[in-house]
């Protein structure tokens, strides 16, 4: 209920129409049984001083703060009382507070709401190498943030390579720890292998530009590298869809739009934010569609191997077995034409509780999965169960994107229950990130270097 005591505070921008911060802020709101509002306060950019008159009757009208969004933040600034120095250095405001004495102040919780969601996501950007992909307002803030934080370099690259030079002669000299440059676009392939984060700070792949992405489509990522996309709407983008394709740890924007709030909040209102609440509003809320998936799914089909496979699947396990040689290079060696030769391939596949599954795609063998159903006491100390015993599973590069690994699992597990089989296993070098992800998403259950699934 909204009443001539009720505390109000907004939204400046253009357009605010499809912002999510009123929901997020008036969920935590009556979380806490607080007489707060939050509004839309959609302000015209053609209307000449619409951004100043607006500040103006924030006072007029006794509101108690608002947020500012795309394009008012660096314009709402001369219109303020005083910065707060985060404000001032990054040069821009998102966060418009009362300060004690009355006077109008400006904030920016952008930068500490990207390390705090950073921080969440188990990420300490002390001592890290960081690619940022944009020079605009956001890309300030994260800069800002990160080297504040401790970054030890950070290159920007942006389609205007002189608004990313301006911006790392502007914050080099306040971070002395931190080494911080500019290049263009076109030098990516050189800068991004040694970044720790890669994050996005331009708008592409925002709604509606859903399909657009600052990533270049031929230039991989690294596994395990960390991205991080600005933009929210929609969820999963383009530029996070790439990186999870080439399992790096993909972080979208949603969670630093709930900590900038947040810090806000707190900023407002004087009392600690109840951050979950805020995070469920916003997941209540429903984004545009992501875009269709970068690979489309498998498309084959998975049956038993036969005979004449026998070559296809020693060519695949040499796939495999030169991974692990990469992985390990002191320990494993370079497969050879005799490491599971395909005569090995024709033995097991003539023994009665070896199975050995095939994924097909347009006639081509594009992965195998070899295992047995040999009834086994593993140890003293482990139960003799029947079980389906997976030796090896390779798939070729492109079809793994597209799942066929999983759809050999499906076919697997589809298999033992026919058998009555309850029970799938294997044993996995625990160097193999990669290979732990695939199993614990695909359902098994990790024991040191065994895992398995009931079924
Ligand atoms: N998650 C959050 O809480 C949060 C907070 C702030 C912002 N954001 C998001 O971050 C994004 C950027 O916001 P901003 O305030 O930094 O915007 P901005 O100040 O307008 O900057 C836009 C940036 O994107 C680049 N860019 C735009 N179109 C491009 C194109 N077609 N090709 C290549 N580069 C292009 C610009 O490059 P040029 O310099 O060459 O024009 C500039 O670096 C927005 O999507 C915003 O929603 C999210």
């Amino acid at each position: 209920m909204i009443t001539s005591k009720t505390s109000v505070v907004g939204l400046i921008g253009w357009p605010v129409s499809h912002s999510v911060s009123p929901a997020m802020h008036n969920a935590a709101f009556a979380h806490l049984g607080l007489d707060w509002a939050y509004l839309p306060l959609p302000v015209d950019l053609a209307r000449p001083d619409a951004v100043v008159q607006a500040v103006l009757g924030l006072r007029a009208l006794g509101l108690r703060g608002a947020n500012v969004t795309v394009p008012h933040k660096q314009a709402v600034m001369s219109a303020l009382d005083r910065l707060t120095p985060a404000a001032q250095a990054i040069g821009a405001v998102n966060t418009i507070f009362l300060d004690q004495d009355g006077a109008l102040a400006g904030d920016n919780t952008d930068a500490p709401g990207f390390i705090a969601d950073l921080r969440e996501h188990g990420v300490a950007p002390a001592g890290l190498s960081v690619l940022v992909l944009g020079a605009g307002g956001s890309a300030r803030a994260v800069v800002y943030g990160l080297a504040d934080a401790g970054a030890r370099t950070i290159v920007i690259a942006n389609r205007t390579v002189d608004r990313a030079a301006t911006l790392a002669a502007e914050f080099a000299p306040h971070h002395p720890g931190c080494r911080i440059s500019a290049v263009d676009m076109d030098n990516l392939p050189a800068h991004a292998p040694q970044a720790d984060l890669i994050v996005n700070c331009t708008a592409l792949g925002m709604t509606p530009q859903v399909e657009s992405s600052p990533w270049p489509e031929d230039l991989a990522f690294r596994p395990g590298q960390i991205v991080y996309d600005l933009v929210y709407s929609p969820r999963a983008t383009r530029f996070l869809q790439q990186a999870a394709a080439a399992d790096a740890h993909a972080i979208g924007g949603i969670g630093m739009l709930v900590w900038q709030g947040a810090l806000a909040f707190q900023r407002w209102t004087g009392e600690a934010a109840p951050v979950a609440v805020m995070r469920q509003a916003v997941d209540a809320v429903q984004l545009p569609a992501a875009p269709e998936p970068i690979h489309p799914p498998f498309a084959g089909r998975v049956r038993r191997a036969v005979a004449d496979n026998a070559a296809a699947i020693a060519a695949l396990n040499r796939q495999v077995q030169a991974l692990h040689a990469a992985a390990v290079p002191d320990f494993f060696k370079p497969p050879s034409a005799t490491t599971f030769p395909p005569d090995f391939w024709q033995e097991r596949l003539a023994e009665a509780d070896v199975v050995i599954l095939v994924a097909e795609h347009e006639g081509m063998v594009v992965g195998y999965l070899y295992a047995d159903t040999t009834p086994a006491i593993e140890t003293n100390s482990t139960y003799a169960r029947p079980r389906f015993y997976i030796h090896h599973i390779g798939v070729d590069a492109a079809q793994r994107e597209r799942g066929a690994g999983t759809a050999l699992i499906d076919a697997a597990k589809a298999f033992a229950r026919r058998e009555g089989i309850t029970l799938l296993a294997l044993t996995t070098w625990t160097f193999n990130e990669q290979a732990v992800r695939f199993f614990t998403r695909a359902g098994f259950e990790v024991y040191n270097y065994r895992m398995w699934m009931t079924i």
